[in-house]
């Protein structure tokens, strides 16, 4: 049987992003930027790298800042036109290629990310979509996560979340899965639950910032009650979700930066800069005479 094409991809861009604060007080946490590309736009070109079309963020009232990065800027592009600075100009117009269509939706409160998703529900409508929490950067030599978890859904025209294998220390940060085996880097989900301590966690794999949901979900959410933290927990509908339907995880080719993290952040800007065919040289030179 064909499954529907992947054709939406949200993004949930609502959170108050605290731990940036004050960075974060005017500016979404998703728009600080790894070198020169806002976090933001690495989650855009991934989801546009595994074939979709419109792109959905859900916000909230302070972040039109992420709407506007998407359109266009005509007193700079026509200055930068003026001067002749064709490649900045190519820059400043490829944040959307073409033919990508951007839409916001808004999250009046920050009741939690079940609800951000529950949010764009109107927006997605009856089909399968993508979901990118853009604070997960993943970087790829190959194939972006995204379009490597729709092979599995394409394969399995299930629910897919991605993985990976977190310090036991750590499960108190995310949600944990238990799993059975179903073919390599694919898994059965069994079991899952939000932030569990160490002790109660049934593994130490982790659901990170990627999701292909089946449009179930919509219907499981609006009946999820406040769960861990006192947030609407898309965990807890995925577990509710697992009572309907098949659901996998994913472990992804490629490295998760937690950029929701301050280490993280640092951490993604220091390797990605080290990575750049311009910066990586001076950089590493820096990085010896301080060490
Ligand atoms: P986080 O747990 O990282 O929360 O949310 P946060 O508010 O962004 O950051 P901190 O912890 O206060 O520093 C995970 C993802 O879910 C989105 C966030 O924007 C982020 O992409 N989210 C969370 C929403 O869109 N709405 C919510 O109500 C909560």
């Amino acid at each position: 049987m064909r499954m529907p094409r992947i054709r939406k991809v949200m993004f949930p861009v609502a959170g108050l992003g605290t731990r940036f604060l004050p960075a974060t007080k005017a500016v979404p946490k998703e728009m600080l930027p790894i070198i020169d590309r806002p976090l933001i736009q690495y989650g855009a070109d991934e989801a546009v790298g595994a074939g979709a079309s419109a792109l959905v963020f859900i916000t909230n009232s302070s972040k039109q800042a992420i709407s506007q990065h998407f359109s266009a800027a005509f007193e700079l592009e026509s200055r930068l036109a003026q001067d002749g600075k064709d490649d900045t100009l190519a820059l400043v117009r490829g944040t959307l290629a073409e033919g990508i269509s951007q839409a916001a939706v808004p999250q009046h409160q920050a009741l939690g990310l079940g609800h951000a998703v529950l949010c764009g529900a109107d927006a997605i409508g009856p089909e399968p979509f993508g979901v990118i929490l853009p604070d997960d950067l993943i970087v790829n030599d190959g194939r972006g996560c995204l379009e490597q978890m729709v092979e599995v859904y394409e394969q399995t025209g299930a629910s897919v979340i991605a993985v990976e294998e977190v310090p036991p220390e750590h499960t108190h940060r995310y949600g944990i899965v238990s799993t059975s085996p179903h073919s390599e880097r694919v898994e059965k989900l069994e079991a899952i639950v939000e932030k569990p301590a160490p002790a109660d966690a049934p593994s130490n794999l982790a659901v990170v910032g990627r999701y292909l949901l089946t449009p179930k979900i919509f219907e499981l959410l609006a009946a999820t009650g406040t769960g861990a933290g006192g947030e609407i927990q898309l965990t807890d509908a995925i577990a509710e979700l697992l009572h309907h339907e098949p659901v996998y995880c994913y472990r992804f080719e490629g490295k998760r930066y937690d950029c929701g993290s301050k280490l993280g952040f640092v951490q993604a800007t220091i390797e990605l800069a080290l990575a750049d065919p311009e910066l990586g040289s001076p950089v590493a030179d820096l990085l010896k005479q301080l060490s």
